[in-house]
C-alpha cells in the first residue's frame, strides 16, 4: 500500500517514527511529508533513514515529477500524525501552503489524523469546530489520549500510541475495501449494559430484568464499526456476552454505584458514552450483614430505599467538549404520552440523545427483537429502528454519527 505520513510541528513527532518503521516492517511503502515546524523536532535524514524515500517540505522541490499532487493521488492512505491546532485549522479550511496541504487537498484516499496538543488547545471551540468540520468530511480522527503532557500538565491532548494509530488506519483501508462502514475508527466508546443489583443482604437482591443484549448488540456494532469500545455489564449472562471480550474491553460491575465508578473511569477519555444499562434507581439504605429471616422480620417487613446517583445525568454535566453522551429510557406509557415523557427526559438529564423503546411484561426485555425511537437535542424523532437488536444498535449508531457532525 502507499501510504502518505504527514508529520506536523509538535513534539510527539518523535513517536512517529515508530509509526512509520511499523508501516516500513508489515511491507508498505512509505513517504513523510513533514511540516517545516515538524523538522525542527525531528529532521530529515531521520526521515528518509526510515522511510527509504525522499522527503521534501515545500511544493517548489521535485517539481517535475509534480510532487504537490502526485503523492496525494498515488495514495492509498494518508495519516496525519502528530496533527498540531494549526494543520486542523488548516485542513478544516482547505489551505495548501506547504506540500502537506496540497497532498490533503489532491488525495481522495481515507485521512487519518492523530491530533496532539496541550488539553486547552484541544478543548478551545475553534478546534473543537474544526473536528466537526473534519469528521464530517469522513476524516478518521484517532484520539488524543488522556494523560501528561509535555508542559508537566496532565489531560487529553496527548498523541494516541503509534500502534493505535496504526491499527485503526490499517482498519479504515480495510474496511473501505470491504465495503464495510468504518465511520466510528478512531472513537473510544463505552457501553453501559445489564442490570445493577443492589443487595438487601448476603444472599438477596433488588434487580431488574435487562438481560444486556440491546447493550451488548450496541458494543459489537461499534466495535465493527472501528470504535475502541469498553463495555461495563452489570451480571450479563456468559451466553449474552459470548465471545465478546477478544473485541470489546469488558469491566464487570454489580451495583449502581460500583457501575458509576467504573463508567465514569472509563468516560474520563471516551468519544461516546451510551448509557445503555437498567441502572436502580433506589438502593437500600442498608445492607444486613447477615440473612434476613423470618424469625428476625416477622410477618411484614418495610423496606427503606435512597436514591442512587443519576450516573447520565453526571456525566452529561461533567462532558468534555465533543463528547457525546446517548442515555436509553424504557417506558411503559404509548404514542404522543412516550415522546412527551422522552423529551422531558432528554432535558432533564441534559443527554445528546435518548432512545426510548415501550416496555411491558412481554415488550423489550429478554427477547431478540426491539422498537426504538431517538431524540435529539432539538427534541426531534432522530431515528426510529425496529427489527433485531443488532438492527436497533446500528441505527442508534448512524445517529450518533449524524449527531457528531
Ligand atoms: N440511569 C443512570 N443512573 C441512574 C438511573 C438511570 O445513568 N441512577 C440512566 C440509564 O442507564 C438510562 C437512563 O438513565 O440511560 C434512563 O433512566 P430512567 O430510569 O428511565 O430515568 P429516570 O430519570 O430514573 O426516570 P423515571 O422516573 O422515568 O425512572
Amino acid at each position: 500500500m502507499f501510504v502518505v505520513v504527514g508529520v506536523t510541528g509538535g513534539i510527539a513527532a518523535y513517536k512517529t517514527v515508530h509509526l512509520v518503521r511499523r508501516l516500513i516492517g508489515e511491507g508498505h511503502e512509505v513517504h513523510v511529508v513533514p511540516t517545516e515546524d515538524a523538522l525542527r523536532f525531528v529532521g530529515k535524514p531521520t526521515w528518509e533513514a526510515i522511510s527509504r524515500n525522499p522527503v521534501t517540505t515545500s511544493v517548489h522541490e521535485d517539481v517535475a515529477t509534480v510532487r504537490h499532487v502526485s503523492l496525494g493521488q498515488r495514495a492509498d492512505l494518508v495519516i496525519v500524525a502528530p496533527a498540531t491546532a494549526n494543520t486542523l485549522a488548516k485542513m478544516a479550511s482547505g489551505l495548501a501552503d506547504d506540500l502537506l496541504g496540497t497532498t490533503l487537498l489532491a488525495t481522495t484516499a481515507p485521512v487519518v489524523v492523530a491530533p496532539a496538543m496541550h488539553t486547552e488547545m484541544w478543548r478551545h471551540p475553534a478546534t473543537q469546530q474544526n473536528m466537526r468540520v473534519l469528521r464530517s468530511r469522513g476524516v478518521h480522527v484517532v484520539g488524543p489520549a488522556d494523560g501528561p503532557l509535555t508542559g508537566g500538565d496532565s489531560g487529553p491532548g496527548r498523541m494516541s500510541e503509534p500502534d493505535e494509530i496504526a491499527d485503526a488506519a490499517l482498519a479504515v483501508v480495510a474496511a473501505a475495501v470491504s465495503g464495510r462502514a468504518q465511520d466510528l475508527a478512531g472513537l473510544r466508546v463505552v457501553v453501559s449494559a445489564g442490570g445493577t443489583r443492589e443487595p438487601l443482604d448476603p444472599v438477596r437482591f433488588l434487580g431488574n430484568r435487562s438481560s444486556g443484549r440491546q447493550g451488548v448488540a450496541l458494543a459489537v456494532a461499534a466495535a465493527d464499526r472501528g470504535a475502541e469500545v469498553t463495555l461495563v455489564a452489570a451480571h450479563i449472562d456468559g451466553e449474552v456476552l459470548g465471545g465478546l471480550s477478544d473485541r470489546v474491553r469488558v469491566v464487570s460491575v454489580g451495583t449502581a454505584l460500583e457501575m458509576r465508578d467504573a463508567v465514569t473511569d472509563a468516560a474520563s477519555v471516551a468519544d461516546v458514552v451510551v448509557m445503555a444499562a437498567a441502572v436502580a434507581d433506589y438502593r437500600p439504605a442498608e445492607v444486613a450483614e447477615l440473612k434476613l429471616t423470618k424469625e428476625t422480620q416477622g410477618d411484614r417487613v418495610t423496606l427503606e430505599l435512597v436514591e442512587n446517583p443519576d450516573i447520565v445525568a453526571g456525566l452529561a454535566a461533567g462532558r468534555s467538549p465533543g463528547q457525546t453522551i446517548v442515555a436509553f429510557a424504557a417506558e411503559t406509557s404509548t404514542g404522543e404520552e412516550l415522546l412527551q415523557r422522552a423529551r422531558r427526559k432528554r432535558e432533564r438529564k441534559d443527554v445528546d440523545l435518548l432512545v426510548v423503546n415501550e416496555v411491558g411484561w412481554t415488550r423489550g426485555f429478554e427477547c431478540a427483537d426491539n422498537e426504538v425511537v431517538v431524540i435529539d437535542r432539538s427534541g426531534d424523532v432522530a431515528a426510529q429502528a425496529s427489527g433485531s437488536k443488532r438492527e436497533v444498535a446500528d441505527a442508534v449508531w448512524d445517529a450518533v454519527v449524524a449527531a457528531r457532525l
